[in-house]
Parts: C-alpha cells; sequence; structure tokens
C-alpha cells in the first residue's frame, strides 16, 4: 500500500505529521513516501506541483494530502501560486468526487455555534463536483471590455460549465452514497439564473430515473445556505458543483463544532483517492502547534476506507478519535468549558494511544 504524503505549507505540515505518527502507530505494512507541494515546493523548485510530485502522487495508492498557500504568496502569477498544486492534483488525478462528511460527534456538540438541538446528531454527506464549473472553465482571464456596462474598461472573466458526463457521473455518486445512507439528495443549484445549472438540475433529475428508491429534492443555493443553519439534520447527501460545494461545506463545517473536524476523500473512477482536511493552511496559526489534527486524522481513516481496503483500521482511527473527546481533550478551535486544552501533537498522541 503505497501512500504519497504531500503536508505542503502552514499547518499542513503540522497536522499531517499527527495523521503520520496514527497511520505509523496501526502497524500495516504502508509505504510512505513524502514530497514538498505549494509553496513549500514553489520555494524548493520554482514550481507548486513539481514534476516529481505528480509523479509520485500518481504512482501511489492514495494521497495524504495537508493544505496549500500563504499570503506571501498572493501576488505570483496565478500558474504558480501554491493553490495550484491541489487543483492540479484534482485535475490531472481526475479526482471528480469530493465527499465530505460532516458528521457531530456528541462531545461537540457544545462547541459550536449553533444551538445544540440543531446539530446534535447531525451527519449529513456534502458532495462536491470537483473538477468542473468555473473553477476549471475556458476561456478565463482579463482583457478590455469590447461591450457590457463599460466598454473599453479593464475586465476579468471565468466560465462557468459542465458537460453532460460530468454531472451524470457525479449524480451517480450521490444517489450510490445515498443508498448506503437515508436515501435523500438534496442537488442544489441555481438554475433561476444560470444556464449551467438549469442543466446541472435536468441531468440529475434524469439520472434520478434509475434510482427510484432514493428521494430527490432540488434546492437553490442561497435558500440552501440558509437551510443548512436554520435545520442541517433536515439534509442527508448534498450534491452540488465546484463552487458552491466550496462554500457550503466551509459552511457545513461549523455544524460539526470546528473546520478542524471536518475530513474529505477526492476519488477518481479507479477509486485512488486524495485525501485531505476540507480547511486550508491556516497561516493566521501557523507554527504554533495549536492546530486540530482531526481532521486530517479522520481523512487518513477516510484513506483506509475508501483507497486501501483497511475498513477495521479505519474504524479504529474512528472510534480512538471519538475517545479522546470522550476524555475531553481539545485543541483551542474546540475548547469549551470544563475540556482540556491540548496542542496538535498533544492531540496526535492521545490518538495513537487511543488506538489500544
Ligand atoms: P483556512 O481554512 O486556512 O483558515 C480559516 C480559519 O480557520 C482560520 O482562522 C484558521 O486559523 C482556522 N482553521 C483552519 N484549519 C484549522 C485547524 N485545523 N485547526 C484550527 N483552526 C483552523 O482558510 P483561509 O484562511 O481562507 O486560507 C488560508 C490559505 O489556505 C489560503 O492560501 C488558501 O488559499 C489556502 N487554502 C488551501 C486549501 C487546500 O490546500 N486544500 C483549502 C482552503 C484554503
Ligand atoms: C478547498 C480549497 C481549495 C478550493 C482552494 C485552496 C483551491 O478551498 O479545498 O476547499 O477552492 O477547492
Ligand atoms: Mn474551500
Amino acid at each position: 500500500m503505497k501512500i504519497a504524503v504531500l503536508p505542503g505549507d502552514g499547518i499542513g505540515t503540522e497536522i499531517v505529521a499527527e495523521a503520520v505518527k496514527v497511520l505509523k502507530a496501526l502497524d500495516l505494512p504502508f509505504e510512505m513516501e513524502s514530497a514538498l507541494v505549494g509553496g513549500a515546493a514553489y520555494e524548493a523548485h520554482g514550481h507548486p506541483l513539481p514534476e516529481s510530485t505528480l509523479n509520485l502522487a500518481k504512482a501511489a495508492d492514495a494521497i495524504l494530502f495537508g493544505a496549500v498557500g500563504d499570503w506571501k504568496y498572493d501576488k505570483l502569477d496565478r500558474p504558480l501560486r501554491p493553490e495550484q498544486a491541489i487543483l492540479g492534483l484534482r485535475k490531472h488525478l481526475g479526482l471528480f468526487a469530493n465527499f465530505r462528511p460532516a458528521i457531530c460527534y456528541e462531545q461537540l456538540v457544545g462547541a459550536s455555534s449553533l444551538k445544540p438541538e440543531l446539530i446534535a446528531g447531525l451527519d449529513i454527506l456534502i458532495i462536491r463536483e470537483l473538477t468542473g464549473d468555473i473553477y476549471f472553465g475556458q476561456p478565463r482571464g482579463r482583457r478590455v471590455a469590447t461591450d457590457g456596462h463599460f466598454p473599453g474598461a479593464e475586465e476579468a472573466f471565468d466560465t462557468m460549465r459542465y458537460s453532460k458526463p460530468e454531472i451524470e457521473r457525479i449524480a451517480h455518486v450521490a444517489f450510490q452514497a445515498a443508498r448506503k445512507r437515508n436515501k435523500k439528495v438534496t442537488s442544489v443549484d441555481k438554475a433561476n439564473v444560470l444556464e449551467t445549472f438549469q442543466f446541472w438540475k435536468d441531468v440529475v433529475t434524469e439520472v434520478h430515473a434509475q434510482y427510484p428508491d432514493v428521494e430527490l429534492q432540488h434546492m437553490y443555493v442561497d435558500n440552501a445556505a440558509m437551510q443548512l443553519v436554520k435545520a442541517p439534520k433536515a439534509f442527508d447527501v448534498v450534491v452540488t458543483g465546484n463552487m458552491f460545494g466550496d462554500i457550503l461545506s466551509d459552511e457545513a463545517s461549523m455544524l460539526t463544532g470546528s473546520i478542524g473536524m471536518l475530513p474529505s476523500a477526492s476519488l477518481n473512477s479507479k477509486n485512488q483517492g486524495l485525501y485531505e482536511p476540507s480547511h486550508g493552511s491556516a497561516p493566521d496559526i501557523a507554527g504554533k502547534g495549536v492546530a486540530n489534527p482531526l481532521a486530517t486524522i479522520l481523512s487518513a481513516a477516510m484513506m483506509l476506507r475508501f483507497s486501501l481496503n483497511q475498513e477495521a483500521a479505519a474504524q479504529r482511527i474512528e472510534a480512538a478519535v471519538q475517545k479522546v473527546l470522550v476524555q475531553g481533550l481539545r485543541t483551542p478551535d474546540i475548547y469549551s468549558e470544563g475540556t482540556t486544552k491540548v496542542g496538535t501533537a498533544q492531540m496526535g498522541d492521545a490518538v495513537v494511544k487511543a488506538l489500544g
């Protein structure tokens, strides 16, 4: 089982170190190889996704990714920015299906900014299409406007687009995931305004005909953003495009107590996967040893489940995470009165110990 380990920047290195600690403690025959990615790779090799890193990722059974980015790179030409590394990996590996499960652990009900009764027992799954939409649509760029409100003015443009097969395959992923859960899919769109998302809605509806046992609901993205904080437990599986999924999953992370609790899996059609927390490199807390490593540790559990066929080991990690929460250990982002504040490494050590 070959795992490519790509820690990246900022807290990426701190949280991945803890996940690696946990993986090593499982005593399974993993071959782990690390490489630079993002700003760290730019500094060393002049490119955020060097050929050698991409090749390591391609040859691996699974990729454990931390996070990339730092404000100091914001002025670089776009192809050299750290974020291009994760976008490039998603594109080159065809990682179109992004799973972001928002689960509220009982012990963290008080850590959320929402009322306990809204989130107690929450278990929803956001499925975000990850290789299309306005993120990758061409053309894009800057030019002088020849029409619009200000002809002759400088303007910038991106292209929102989805092809039918792209929508079909993510819709299948969502319906199949729902079949293993509460059999309800909410497809989030903006069909009232955007042609791309009217098409999305039409294609999802067409695919739904093959899943009569699953309930399908359509919802506009603005309403979905509101419903997610009004009655989050009314959702089961949420399927949406790249951009809306990015925004809604960060919103959903707060239903779990913290963005430091939201893992993710990004899969291609061969079930090869990249596993990363849903959050970024958090430059504001990087280097302080306070980042929550649990989203990354839980992403490692998803990796064992989806790409490495190690369901028992995945469950062992999830049970260990639950146990440290029961013990009352909290990084600052999930701290509440009466619990014990710990740092990143202490949290990782506690999970290792809780593995038994
Ligand atoms: P962010 O997710 O890095 O941080 C947002 C807020 O959440 C910050 O206050 C941060 O301290 C906090 N936070 C995030 N993860 C945490 C954790 N594990 N424990 C405790 N607190 C945590 O988002 P941002 O600040 O908007 O972006 C920072 C950089 O990260 C940018 O360069 C951005 O492009 C990049 N980014 C990368 C990825 C990725 O690599 N997949 C994802 C999102 C953002
Ligand atoms: C995420 C991040 C990325 C995205 C950025 C860093 C490119 O926000 O993984 O959610 O927008 O997809
Ligand atoms: Mn995001």
